[in-house]
């Protein structure tokens, strides 16, 4: 299979995060049977680097409880802040390198990434990536950009194609955009993304987050990124939605913390998927599993035929037909019956 011409073993891929900013980490994820990896994300400032030094992250269960050190589980959400990579772009591209050969032969390509500061300067890193790595990401969805300056979130058609235009001009690999889910009409940033010249478009980047610790305070004592199982139909709303208007590949992340989650996105109109929350739970051997369970459940399936299926015969409101008896009667009976 392949997603915008780039060979893929298959479409669970990583995300970028701080489990691929080191040499070490991208290596786990390649050897583990990831169909790509994406490297942790660089750009140009001092500022968004310095955020690293004050990352930190807590996992909550459903009900709002933070877990104690070690004890994540499958189903809780992240809440976080973090910052960029703290690397010298010549030693990066190094690394880079040695884990693009790593992926090569099995058909992993390993993505550079770069959330977006100042445009130009995300240009010129895309260049010099290009020079390593078979396709580059740019990140213009940073959920701490209110927080973080030094990265941005944009929200408006306008500043996505300048900024997607910019750096396309500059890198001659397959350019992914990786676009937020927070905005009014994401459709129409992935098709300003895609005439800007994007090759694929990734949906969507996680949500800003708050989270009172009801001992007192906030918990991180600051707003943050959130991460759950629950975002995972927000982000297939915009992926299928994306996939009815548009003719561009579709990367699915925000929400896939299993095979099953997968299989959504592919079935919603993504071609591949990028996970990341679920292996800061499980650990690398989350891969192979997801990776076996869905080349268990696509056996003997057509792919191409499989992404966007869901979709198909899928209406608006005004097409659906009255039906027999109101859905809502069974809840009021029930209301009315324990209720008085
Ligand atoms: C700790 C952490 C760090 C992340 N860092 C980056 C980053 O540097 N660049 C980027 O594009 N996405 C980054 N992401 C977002 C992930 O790549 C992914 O899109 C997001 O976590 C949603 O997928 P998930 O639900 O599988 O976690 C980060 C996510 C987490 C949890």
């Amino acid at each position: 299979m392949d997603v915008a011409g780039l060979a893929t073993a298959n479409p669970v891929w990583v995300g970028s995060s701080e489990l691929t900013m080191t040499l070490d980490g991208l290596l786990a994820c390649i050897d583990a049977g990831a169909g790509a990896v994406v490297a942790k994300s660089v750009n140009e400032s001092a500022a968004a680097r310095r955020q690293l030094d004050i990352a930190d992250y807590a996992f909550v269960s459903w009900d709002g409880r933070v877990r104690p050190p070690g004890a994540a589980r499958p189903g809780d959400g992240l809440l976080n802040r973090s910052g960029l990579a703290q690397v010298d772009l010549d030693h990066w591209l190094g690394t880079l390198a040695t884990a693009v050969a790593r992926g090569a032969p099995r058909d992993c390509p390993v993505l550079g990434s770069i959330t977006l500061g100042d445009p130009a300067a995300a240009a010129r890193i895309g260049r010099a990536m290009a020079a390593v790595v078979p396709a580059v990401e740019l990140n213009i969805g940073a959920p701490h950009g209110r927080e973080a300056r030094a990265v941005r979130q944009l929200t408006e058609v306008d500043g996505v194609g300048e900024a997607v235009r910019t750096v396309r001009d500059a890198v001659d690999v397959p350019l992914f955009v990786k676009l937020p889910g927070q905005a009014s009409d994401v459709v129409a940033l992935a098709r300003a993304a895609r005439s800007a010249g994007a090759d694929a478009v990734g949906l969507v980047g996680r949500y800003p987050g708050f989270l009172p610790d009801l001992d007192g305070g906030a918990v991180l004592g600051s707003w943050g990124a959130w991460s759950s199982p629950g975002c995972l139909p927000m982000s297939l709303y915009w992926v299928s939605k994306a996939f009815s208007a548009l003719d561009v590949p579709l990367v699915g992340t925000n929400g896939a913390r299993s095979a099953a989650d997968v299989l959504r996105f592919l079935a919603s109109g993504a071609r591949a998927v990028e996970v990341v929350t679920a292996l800061w739970v499980g650990g690398p051997a989350v891969i192979g599993a997801m990776v076996a369970g869905v080349a268990k459940y696509l056996a003997g399936r057509d792919f191409d035929e499989f992404v966007g299926s869901a979709v198909a015969g899928t209406r608006e409101y005004a097409e659906v037909s009255p039906l027999p008896a109101p859905a809502w009667l069974p809840y009021t009976a029930r209301w009315t019956s324990s209720g008085r």
